[in-house]
Parts: structure tokens; sequence; C-alpha cells
């Protein structure tokens, strides 16, 4: 049956940014260029949860290489629109990541703070490279420098919810990104 997020989203005023077929089509695009990267490297994808689940699996599955995978959790949020500058962390990753080639996946970067907590953090472990992919990252909201090596698409200042992004928890089921209006 197909997919049918009506219900899910008939008290609330959304539309979408970007569809599901964009998203799957700029995946593709970089899931190959991440492949020519690290060719014969066998990096390991840090996925950040909760948000960048959905993404890290659909970027895994475009990737032609070996590679690994492993999870970390942190949260700045605590269920408001607005970033509180305090990441902490929640849930460490697993891996012996010294000597490897770790590349980060993260939904969204905003402020910056979580790509800057998670760069301190996981250089520590001394990897053999270490770098950032984000689906999304919003334009002109940075407070701390970061640099991010692969992104998906720049996006306005706006929230946006759907394709594992939430408000409060909520509409990460989504197949679609939304702008909340
Ligand atoms: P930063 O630390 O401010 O860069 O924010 C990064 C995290 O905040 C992201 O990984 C998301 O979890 C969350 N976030 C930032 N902007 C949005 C948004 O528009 N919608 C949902 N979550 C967001
Ligand atoms: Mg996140």
């Amino acid at each position: 049956m197909p997919f049918d997020d009506t219900e899910k989203l008939a008290h609330n005023k959304k539309r979408i940014l970007i569809s599901r077929e964009e998203i799957a089509a700029r995946i593709r695009e970089m899931g190959k260029q991440i492949s020519e990267d690290y060719r014969d490297k066998c990096p390991i994808l840090v996925s950040v949860l909760n948000g960048g689940f959905i993404f890290c699996a659909d970027l895994f599955r475009e990737l032609t290489i070996d590679c690994e995978v492993d999870f970390i959790k942190i949260s700045s949020y605590e269920d408001a629109m607005k970033t509180s500058g305090h990441v902490k962390l929640l849930k460490d990753v697993n891996a012996h990541l010294q000597g490897r080639h770790v590349l980060v996946v993260e939904d969204i970067v905003d402020s910056g703070y979580s790509v800057q907590f998670l760069n301190k953090k996981l250089q520590a472990t001394n990897p053999e490279s270490l770098r950032f992919v984000s689906l999304l990252v919003k334009q002109g909201t940075d407070r701390v420098p970061y640099e991010v090596h692969y992104i998906g698409f720049k996006i306005p200042n706006r929230f946006v919810v759907g394709y594992g992004l939430d408000l409060a928890q909520k509409y990460r089921n989504l197949p679609d990104i939304y702008v909340m209006d």
C-alpha cells in the first residue's frame, strides 16, 4: 500500500521543502562521490542519533565500497525549536576509532555546536581521518566555525521536519522534508 501521510499532517501547517524523490537522487550522488573518495579505505560511518538514522541508512546503502557503521547519540535541543548551545553526550560509539577513516553522518547543521562538539570528541580518539557529511545545512545560522565536507542541500533558516528530523520527537517518519509555517 502506498504511504499515506495526510492524516499525520492534518493538524499542522507544513509544506514540502524537499521531496522524497529529490532526497533519493541527491543521496545517490553523494554515495557515488563518497565511494570514490574512500575507495580501498573501509570507512566507518558514525550515525548521529536520533535525527541522522534515516539519512545514514539510505546513504550507507548507496556506498559501493567496504564500510562499517556505528552510532553516537547527543542532544542539544531538549524538545524546543532552538538549540540550547549545551551539547550532551547520551551514548558513545562502541567501535575503536583509532587509525580509522571516520565519516560522521548528521541530519542537519544549524548553529554548528553539535559538529564542533563531535569534532572535538572524535578527534581525541585519534582517527586516521575525520570528516562530516550532513543532509542539510542551514544558511547564515552558524554561531561557531565548523567544517562539513559533504552537504546534501543548503536550506534557508527555517525549521524543518520529516526524513528523520523531528519537532518534539514527532514527524521523523514523514518521507519528505517539510518546512513548518
Ligand atoms: P546545531 O548543534 O545547532 O548545529 O544543531 C544540530 C542539531 O539540531 C541537528 O542535528 C538536529 O537534531 C537539530 N536541528 C537543527 N535544526 C533543526 C530543524 O530545523 N529541524 C529539526 N531539528 C533541527
Ligand atoms: Mg542531529
